[in-house]
């Protein structure tokens, strides 16, 4: 099966992008840690394995299909941010980022009636749906607590992660 080269360069560009995303949580995890939050460095190390998962889920598409897998640099990630409601502000717009970047690619499957790799990014559509939801849940959690109620969050998230999701 041939994937059209536009489709083929954006889907390379997002392993690419998730990859990168990975790396940033993994970035924000380590903050946490240092800062003694641990669930919520917890929480982001596992976002930082989805993420990870994300990519190897496009890899392998473009493997079945016979397309050319061209693995891009990953970014490094930004190191300036250091309190927790920065951090989860920057962890949303990443997910918005990423949702942006998924739309683009559904776009330009459609646009090259590639309707296999259409049929294959709604998997990431819905699951962006869920990122930006529980991310946006966590913002409001952590604005909630304020700087001085960081330990109940970090309840909460624990009780987040044994949750099914
Ligand atoms: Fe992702
Ligand atoms: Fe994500």
């Amino acid at each position: 099966m041939m994937i059209p080269q536009p489709v083929m360069d954006k889907l390379n560009q997002q392993i690419a992008n998730e990859f990168g995303a990975a790396h940033n949580y993994l970035a924000m995890a380590c903050r946490f840690d240092e800062l003694g939050l641990k669930m919520l460095s917890q929480w982001f190390f596992r976002q930082g394995e989805e993420e990870r998962e994300h990519g190897r889920k496009i890899l392998n598409y473009l493997l079945e299909t016979g397309a050319k897998v061209s693995l891009q640099a990953t970014p490094a990630p930004s190191g300036d941010i250091d309190n927790p409601l920065a951090i989860v502000r920057a962890a949303l717009e990443q997910e918005k980022e990423v949702t942006r970047q998924i739309n683009e690619i559904a776009a330009t499957a459609e646009q090259h009636k590639d309707f296999a790799t259409r049929s294959f990014i709604n998997w990431f559509i819905d699951e962006q749906v869920e990122e930006v939801s529980t991310m946006t849940e966590l913002l409001n959690l952590v604005e909630l607590a304020g700087e001085n109620h960081l330990l109940q969050v970090e309840m909460r998230v624990a009780k987040m992660m044994v949750a099914p999701h």
